[in-house]
Order: C-alpha cells, then structure tokens, then sequence
C-alpha cells in the first residue's frame, strides 16, 4: 500500500482542495473502473489516433525545462504555454521529488500541477524521471544514487564501474516500479475522472554513453542466453543463417548494443506493464537519435546512446514491451534532411509517430506542419518555459516571447481545428511539408490533385519576371515556410502554412486536365469547428499561385478541371 507523507510546508494543498479531490476521488473511481474513456491509441489501417474523451486528439504541447517541476516554477510554464496556444504541457515527475526517502510518497506537486493544469485549461503528458534520464541516475532518490550495492550500476568491459545504473539491477527495478505505481495509483485517484493528464512517458532518453552493455556477471550470464524468440521474429539476424543462437551468435557485431537494448526494453515494459495495471494511461519512450545515416544502420561505435530505443531497434523495443505503445524521436537535428529521414523511420504501422521533442529555435517551428501534415499524435518543442534558461545551441537563444513565437503562430492557426485535424490524419487526409534546407519546390501528392509547393517567391508574379533572379522575398533568409494539406473531399483541401507558394495541378482522373480554383476562402474554424469564412481569393491574389504569407493562414480550397 501505498504510504503519503506531508511533510511541513511540502504540501500545498488546502483543505477545500482536498475535499475537491476526495469527491473528484470517487467520480475517478467510478470512471476508470469502467475504462471507457480513458485517453488510449488506437490503430486502423496502419494509422493511429489518440483518443481523449472519446475523440481523437491532437497534442499541441511544449515541454518544460527540466527543473521547471516544482510549484513556484509553475507560473513561467503556464505564461509560456499560453502564449503558445499550446493545448499540453509535458513536464517531468521526479522520482527524487515524489519518493525523497524510501517508502514516503509526496505527490503535492503532482496535486498543484494538475490542479493548475485544469485552471489552465491543458491536458498534461508526464515525463516519469526514474532510473534513467538522459541515461544517467541523476533524478533518482539520494537513496538510489549513491547505494551500489543494492542498486548496481553498469560495469564495462575492463571492469570499470560506468555512470549509469544497470538495467539488470533487480533491487532498482523493483524500487523505480514502487515508485510508479504510486504515482499512476494517485493519478487514478485525483484525475481518474477528468483526465488531465492523457499519457505518461516511462523514464527519460535512455541508454549508455561510451559502453555498449553492461559486463557484470548478471548481464553476461543473460547475454550467453539464447536470444529470446520474440525478439528474433521481429528483429532479423544479423549473421546469414544464423536462425537461433546466442547474442552474439544472431547478431554479431551488433550483439552488445541489440542486447541493452532488449535489457532496458524488459525493465521499462515491467514499469509500464505494472503502471498501465494500476491506472491504464497510454505509455510511450523517446529517443535521443543516433544520426540516420543510410541504412542498413552500421553497428554502435560509442557515437550514440547503445541500447536507447533507436530506428534500428525500434523491433526489439516493440518485442520486449509491449506495453509501451511508441518510441518517440527527440528532434535536435536541424537539418531538414535528418528530419525528414527521422520521421519516416519512426512513423510505422506498428509505431504512432508523436515528436515528444524538438529544439524551440525558430527554424524548427517549419517542423510542425511536416509532423502534423504526416499524421503524427502530435509535436512538443522544447523549453516552452520562462525560466531563465537558453539550452542554445539546440534551441532558442532567447527565454521570452521570442522564443515562443516561432510556434505559437503555427499553433494558433492549428488550435480551433486541432479536434478535426486529428480526425483527418486518423483518416489517412493529411499532407505536409517543410522548407528543406535546399529550399527547392516540393510536390505532395494527394487524391487527383498535385500540389506543388515553391519557396522565396514574390506573392505577385513569377520568378522569370524579375530583373535580378537573385533577388528574394524578405523574411526568407533562413528556411521558415511549411504547408499542411487535409483533403476533406475530392477536390477540396484545407490547407495551413506560412511562406510558400502552392500550385494544383490534376493527377490520375484528373490528370492533364486544365483546371481552376473553384474556390480558395480564408478563414478559420471556430470553436465549435465550423468553418469561418473571413474572405475569398481571387484576381492577383490566385493568379499566380496561393501565396502563404509569414503569418500562418488557413485556406479552404476547391479546384475544378473543364475541358479543354
Ligand atoms: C533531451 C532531454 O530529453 C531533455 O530532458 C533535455 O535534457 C534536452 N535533451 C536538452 O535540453
């Protein structure tokens, strides 16, 4: 059973709050016993949604910094989160702060953060801060930290004891799982009934730096195993012909970073399998990339985190823990080519794609219309946050409004339709695209139509009617425009962007037919999701494309063909 302390002046809760949450308590019970309508993933034709109360939901979040995890830090994320028309906020729960002596549990955090969470109108992804973040143990419990014996850490190969905490220490397993389950336990209690909080994150980036595994006798005994067969139908052999075996004798040179990886996976699956039993939340990992290089992906040479959930093990993960429901890419490349690869290789039928991390510099605000125009659960920058702090160079040199503007405009225009977006991606309706850094067109191709999407135009005209063909748009400099397509009917398209210029052109029934815009109106849905007519389009301002300006717009569009 689970023990709460409150300690003097740890709890901030007063009293009406707690007789709040006991009544709230008892609507919770009834609601998550049935199950009906807690936030869930679910899969259709190789596509995903995640469903909050009953209907698709599109997660628009920004991240805190990492010790923003404290009630007097709270009021820099709210204002930042605001100003980003974010609809989420992901924020880590400390392991160190819920459970700071053994057996005594303090959750006011918790109670403040989700109590504010409501009045902010948010829903919350928790990020569980356990064994691992950023692989290291730094959020674990003084009790944890510095007790090797009872909770090992990892030994490498000459025998030197490593930074980072064993995945096959039994004691800390046990000791992280106590722990998260408390913590799902409470969420069941005080948020069972409004589900504030729509999906948890099971530890933070894990991995090793510099060893590939662990070399104690524990990990070498299971290392000399036969490779478990659920791994080996997913994950081929590495060795042609090599159809069972040990480690070493399936994979080869790939043996050490595929078994982490299988060890890690099995130790967060038995976290999440015993969490998910408590209170029944969507779990997923994310990952600190291994760059994506060409495939097939070459062995581990110390130049990414071994055993974290990489494209190239992704299969394991999915063997080893299944009650993980994705592996997310944490986004702090910039270039758009790595970006592009990352997405592909992360948005799998048996994977939702959801970016549970990017860097909040400017030019990764393009990002979210590539992300959401894929059909991902959603996207979160992080640093969404006013506290002083800059992590540039992976982010934003500034820490105010800023920061948040690159994002908050996209999400603006996202945000009254965000339910029905959600919806078309579940459908299979959306398209998206980013500025690459070579800043040539881009064509997406959607259901009889062509959309052409250019860069650095002039709004009037064509690039052969300038004087210097050199010359380019202001506010172009650096790559910033994207463009989303959903194809809500045959010939009619919502689309949301910013700096682009996009051209239709008939394809397969339609192809080499000329065609027209029948229609192209601004506007915005409204709360409710009706489409709000604002303007229509027409003369200079169709006639030489649909010319996005810097400030994302939101077009409805219908084209049609005649004969010719
Ligand atoms: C990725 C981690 O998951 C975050 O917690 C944070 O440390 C960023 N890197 C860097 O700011």
């Amino acid at each position: 059973m689970r023990t709460q302390t409150r300690r003097s002046g740890a709890y901030t809760l007063v009293a009406s709050t707690m007789t709040a949450l006991a009544v709230a308590a008892s609507a919770a019970q009834a609601a998550a016993a049935s199950g009906a309508d807690l936030p869930r993933i679910v899969t259709q034709d190789g596509r995903h949604a995640l469903m909050v109360d009953g209907a698709p939901f599109l997660v628009l979040a920004g991240q805190a910094h990492n010790s923003s995890n404290y009630p007097s830090a709270l009021p820099k994320v709210w204002a930042a989160i605001k100003d980003a028309h974010a609809n989420t906020l992901e924020i880590p729960v400390a392991w160190q702060q819920i459970e700071p002596q053994e057996g005594r549990f303090d959750f006011s955090y918790v109670d403040t953060l989700v109590a504010q969470a409501r009045e902010n109108k948010v829903r919350l992804v928790l990020l569980w801060f356990g064994t691992w973040k950023n692989t290291g143990p730094a959020y674990t419990p003084a009790w944890v930290k510095f007790d090797n014996g009872r909770f090992p850490r990892m030994i490498d190969k000459d025998g030197k004891t490593s930074y980072c905490l064993s995945p096959f220490g039994e004691g800390t397993l046990a000791a992280d799982k106590k722990a998260f389950v408390a913590l799902m336990a409470h969420l069941k209690l005080i948020d069972g009934a409004r589900r504030t909080v729509i999906m948890v994150q099971v530890e933070n980036e894990v991995g090793t730096y510099g060893v590939a595994r662990d070399y104690a006798p524990r990990a070498q005994a299971a290392f000399a195993q036969p490779v478990p067969a659920e791994v080996l139908a997913r994950q081929k052999a590495s060795r042609p012909g090599a159809a069972a075996g040990n480690w070493s004798e399936v994979y080869g040179d790939y043996a050490d970073q595929y078994f982490h990886s299988w060890a890690i996976a099995r130790y967060i699956e038995e976290i999440a399998r015993a969490g998910r039993a408590v209170y029944d939340l969507p779990m997923f990992v994310n990952n600190a990339l291994r760059d994506p290089g060409p495939l097939p992906a070459p062995p581990w040479k110390s130049d990414f985190a071994s055993g974290g959930p990489t494209y190239d093990v992704i299969d394991i993960y999915k063997a080893a823990a299944p009650h993980i429901d994705f592996t997310g890419p944490d986004i702090y490349m910039p270039e758009s080519g790595k970006v592009g690869t990352t997405l592909e290789r992360f948005q799998r039928p048996d994977n939702p794609l959801m970016v549970p991390e990017m860097g909040n510099a400017a030019g990764y605000a393009r990002y979210v219309y590539q992300i959401l125009g894929r059909g991902a659960l959603g996207v979160s920058p992080f640093g969404i946050d006013y506290a002083s702090y800059s992590n540039y160079p992976l982010g934003s040199k500034f820490t105010d409004r800023r920061m948040v503007e690159p994002f908050a405009t996209v999400y603006a225009a996202f945000a009254p339709m965000a339910r029905t977006w959600a919806r078309w991606a579940f459908e299979g309706r959306t398209r998206g695209v980013a500025e690459g850094d070579d800043r040539a067109p881009q064509t997406v191709a959607l259901a009889g139509w062509n959309a052409t999407v250019s860069f650095r135009e002039f709004q009037f005209g064509e690039r052969e009617y300038l004087k210097d063909k050199n010359e380019y748009a202001s506010g172009t400099e650096t790559p910033n425009g994207g463009v989303a397509f959903a194809q809500i009917g045959p010939d009619e398209f919502v689309l949301v962007g910013q700096q682009a210029r996009i051209k239709f052109s008939g394809s397969g029934a339609n192809g080499g037919k000329p065609s027209m815009y029948a229609r192209v109106e601004e506007g915005r849905f409204d709360a409710a999701g009706k489409w709000v007519m604002e303007r229509n389009w027409n003369g200079d301002q169709t006639d030489y494309g649909l010319n996005l300006p810097a400030a994302p717009t939101v077009l409805k569009v219908k084209m049609g063909t005649y004969t010719p």
